[in-house]
Parts: C-alpha cells; sequence; structure tokens
C-alpha cells in the first residue's frame, strides 16, 4: 500500500498549482519533440483550415482532461506502483499536449476558453474513479484511451493526407493511447459497466461539440 508522506491539504493545493500552470501557460519540456516538426507545412483550404483548427482544439483540450484524469487518479491510488504507473501515463500525456499546442500555434488558431471546466472535471472523474479501487481506476484508464482512440481515428479520416505534420502527431497520439490501455489492462484493470461507458461516451460528446467551436 502507498504511504502518505504529506497530508491530503498539502497535496490537493499542489494540484490547484497544477491546474493553474495547465490551464493558464503553455506546455514546455517535452521528453519527445513534436513528430515531423521539421517538414514543411501544408496550406489548407479555408475550409479545411477551420476543420483542423477545431479538430485540433479538440484534442488539444482532450490532452488537458487526460493531463486531469491521469493525476487525479494518481492523487487516490491505492498502490505504490499504481501511482508510478500513472505518474508515467500523464508524463507521456505531456508531450501529447504539447505536440497539440504547438500545432494549434501554427494554425495560429486558439485553445478553448473551457479547459478550465474541463480539467476540474475530468480531476474529478479521476479522483472518483481512484476511490473505487485500482482495478477499476484502471478500468476507466482502458475506457478512456479506447474513446480516445476512436475520435482520433475519426480526425484522421477527415484530416487531408497532404498535410502530413498534423498526421504525424495523430498518429504517434493513436500509437500511444493504444499503449497506455493495454498497460492498463496487464496492470489488472477491469471492463467498467455499459451504462458507465455511455455517461463516459456522453460527456465526451459535448466536450468534442464544445470545444470544437470555443
Ligand atoms: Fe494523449
Ligand atoms: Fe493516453
Amino acid at each position: 500500500m502507498r504511504k502518505n508522506n504529506s497530508s491530503i491539504t498539502d497535496k490537493l493545493f499542489g494540484e490547484f498549482d497544477r491546474f493553474l500552470k495547465i490551464v493558464a501557460n503553455p506546455p514546455e519540456n517535452p521528453s519527445q519533440l513534436t513528430p515531423e516538426s521539421e517538414s514543411t507545412d501544408y496550406i489548407h483550404n479555408h475550409q479545411d483550415k477551420k476543420n483542423v483548427e477545431g479538430l485540433m482544439r479538440i484534442n488539444h483540450t482532450g490532452e488537458v482532461c487526460a493531463q486531469a484524469l491521469y493525476y487525479g487518479q494518481a492523487l487516490f491510488a491505492k498502490d505504490r506502483s499504481t501511482h508510478a504507473h500513472l505518474i508515467k501515463a500523464a508524463d507521456e500525456e505531456h508531450n501529447h499536449l504539447y505536440w497539440c499546442q504547438e500545432r494549434i500555434n501554427d494554425l495560429q488558431t486558439h485553445t478553448s476558453i473551457l479547459n478550465p471546466f474541463w480539467y476540474a472535471s475530468s480531476f474529478a472523474l479521476g479522483a472518483t474513479a481512484a476511490l473505487f479501487g485500482d482495478k477499476i481506476s484502471y478500468g476507466f484508464v482502458i475506457e478512456v484511451e479506447k474513446q480516445v482512440e476512436d475520435h482520433l481515428q475519426e480526425h484522421i479520416d477527415q484530416i487531408p493526407t497532404e498535410d502530413i505534420k498534423t498526421h504525424a502527431i495523430l498518429a504517434q497520439m493513436k500509437a500511444d493511447e493504444i499503449r497506455h490501455g493495454q498497460d492498463a489492462r496487464d496492470a489488472g484493470g477491469v471492463d467498467l459497466p455499459q451504462p458507465v461507458k455511455n455517461i463516459m461516451t456522453g460527456m465526451s460528446k459535448i466536450m468534442k461539440f464544445l470545444v470544437y467551436r470555443i
């Protein structure tokens, strides 16, 4: 079992500090540079550009949520190894966040104004999942990563093939999300009940609808 070295109040202050950093500052210092960042950029027509901007805004918010979910789950992880597993995954999600931010900057568009809300609600969701125990918490990771994998594929199918920068980012993210899901399965994650999966799908649809626009 994990030993509590600092009080829950200290930990919550630390998490609030992280929340402020993530929602108010662009991500820095990725451990893996953005795929194809040196490639020549593709010039989209107006309609395609608007669509790619909206899709990358969704992916950026998805990665803000991933940070919040993993850190929320890590906060109440029962076992030290589960905590380490979740923090390692969060580090990789930080790379995804950085890559999405870089692509959003390239496209000269903006991130979603709703990110603070999605961070806070995702953190609460992750923390709640962790309270049900590590196997449920890993099960939650499995379902989240599966849903992210599916929406990344939907985005890949919509983006012009000539836009190799966006494709390279999404392809690497998809490969990483599949591995995160598999790692959670290998760690003992259980299949969540269908009604819980349906609620998660519903929340994700609302997020995508809003964030594509604002
Ligand atoms: Fe990710
Ligand atoms: Fe992931």
